[in-house]
């Protein structure tokens, strides 16, 4: 009988890539996936440990597998991720959770095929972390879940150390991908049907640096965009500290390259930008926002916000609601601040009190939300392209895709435009999404 997985993914992309690596070396080994955790006979549990709450999901989670592992004895559990590459966390997942049977890292999920050999064979547990982040491994099979669009890690790691992030510690040292092995991807997916890629990284604005080749994201954004048969590039986080002009040049030229700049802020105060070590101040980052609405016509502008960082007055905060309603973004993801244990931030005196930080984030929410419903409003009348990528989420027989800009449109219309680029009209905004009809 085929064995069957099961696996659950927290956090960003990074750990989807990883997950959608998993899969690719299981389906290698004969397993197919499966979306019920009470039929499978692997489990895994790809965790996150960027927020406080990310990591209470995870131990929320395990408690239940609990009683799947005790009536099925022979259900093989494994645990990995950023979480796993924290200080102890590994051995603590142990102790508590003993019915584990591997535990990785971040590190050496290219490992994961002979743990689970070992492990079948033998019946004994496996703990295994690896602290240093390896050169980079190429070709690993890759499952992806989209057959319409692609993420393409284009470097790994992250060496910018932001006070409150713990990321640094857990995915290890920036190392860029070599620019003819992303080529050699993207083309391959273009063969297979792809339309779009993402290229990933914590800070793609740094690529390049260390690679043997000389070329810079800018130069990376060029090189992609002459991928015949390729129709959307986009690209995922810039830093503000290293958007070059080159780079807002790039995106402003290339006809592949959409419409959409995600360019987290996370503070409106120049002073808890400088605490937070992100080496930019407001007016730097207000310089680029005017740069890029002057260069890139109908641009989306998305950001990341912390609240409540220490030390954060009524004063920093109200900075930034007025620098959200001065760049009036199209999105923002907002987050309350989390202490992380082994950061800068988590040791600093006038952490924020819990009900004060809710107070704030909420303020925060109802402007942003509000400027992302005016935004979308704009779009009524207007006739976009969109990449049909599937049927809609409300499960009300419409079908969804995505604008340039990266906005989610509902439509009426035939299976058929699925994986299509198509024109459609929008008839009505909503409050994070638009309708449109086929045009
Ligand atoms: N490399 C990306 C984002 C990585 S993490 C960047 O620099 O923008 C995604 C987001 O999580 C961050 O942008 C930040 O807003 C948020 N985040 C990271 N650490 C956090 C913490 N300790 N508490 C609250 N939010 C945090
Ligand atoms: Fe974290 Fe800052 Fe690196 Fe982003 S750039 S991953 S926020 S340390
Ligand atoms: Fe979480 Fe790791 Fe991403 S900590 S946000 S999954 S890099």
């Amino acid at each position: 009988m085929e064995s069957k997985f099961y696996i659950e993914t927290w956090g960003c992309q990074m750990n989807a890539e990883d997950s959608e690596k998993l899969s690719g070396m299981l389906k290698k080994l004969n397993y197919t996936s499966t979306e019920n955790k009470d039929e499978a006979d692997l489990i895994i549990f790809n965790t996150c440990c960027v927020r406080e709450n990310a990591e209470l999901k995870v131990f929320g989670n395990l408690g239940v597998l609990r009683k799947l592992k005790a009536k099925n004895p022979n259900l093989i559990i494994t645990v990995c991720g950023c979480m796993m590459q924290e200080n102890k966390m590994a051995e603590d997942i142990k102790k508590r959770f003993p019915f584990v049977d591997i535990i990785m890292g971040t590190h050496n999920i290219q490992m994961f095929p002979s743990y689970l050999k070992e492990v079948k064979e033998s019946r004994k547990s496996i703990l295994e972390i690896w602290d240093k982040e390896e050169d980079i491994i190429e070709g690993l099979p890759i499952d992806r879940e989209s057959k319409i669009k692609a993420f393409v890690t284009i470097m790994y790691g992250c060496n910018n150390f932001c006070t409150y992030c713990i990321v640094p510690y857990v995915r290890g040292r920036e190392r860029s991908r070599k620019p003819s092995d992303i080529e050699a991807e993207i083309k391959k997916l273009v063969g297979e049907g792809y339309k779009e890629v993402t290229l990933l990284g914590q800070n793609v604005n740094s690529y390049g640096k260390g690679l043997e080749e000389e070329i810079n994201f800018a130069g990376l954004l060029r090189r992609i965009n002459k991928i015949e048969g390729l129709h959307r590039i986009r690209f995922m986080t810039s830093h503000p500290k290293d958007l070059t002009d080159d780079v807002i040049k790039a995106v402003a030229e290339c006809d592949k390259v959409c419409e959409h700049i995600h360019l987290p802020v996370q503070s409106g105060s120049s002073e808890i930008m400088k605490k937070m070590n992100r080496h930019y101040d407001r007016d730097y980052y207000m310089s680029l926002i005017k740069k890029i609405k002057e260069q890139v016509k109908d641009v989306a502008i998305t950001t990341d916000i912390i609240v409540g960082f220490p030390g954060e007055t009524e004063k920093d905060f109200e900075d930034t609601l007025s620098l959200v309603e001065e760049v009036r973004y199209d999105s923002a993801f907002t987050f309350l601040y989390s202490i992380r244990e082994g950061t800068p931030a988590a040791k600093l005196p006038s952490q924020i009190p819990e009900d004060v930080k809710h107070e704030r984030f909420n303020r925060l929410v109802e402007a942003v939300n509000r400027i992302c419903a005016e935004k979308n409003k704009e779009y009524e009348g207007k006739v976009v392209e969109i990449l049909v990528e599937g049927k809609s989420k409300n499960n009300d027989g419409k079908l969804m895709g995505r604008t340039r800009t990266g906005k989610l449109v509902n439509f009426i219309g035939s299976e058929d435009a699925i994986g299509k680029l198509i024109n459609v009209k929008i008839t009505k905004a909503q409050s994070f999404s638009l309708v449109g009809e086929e045009i």
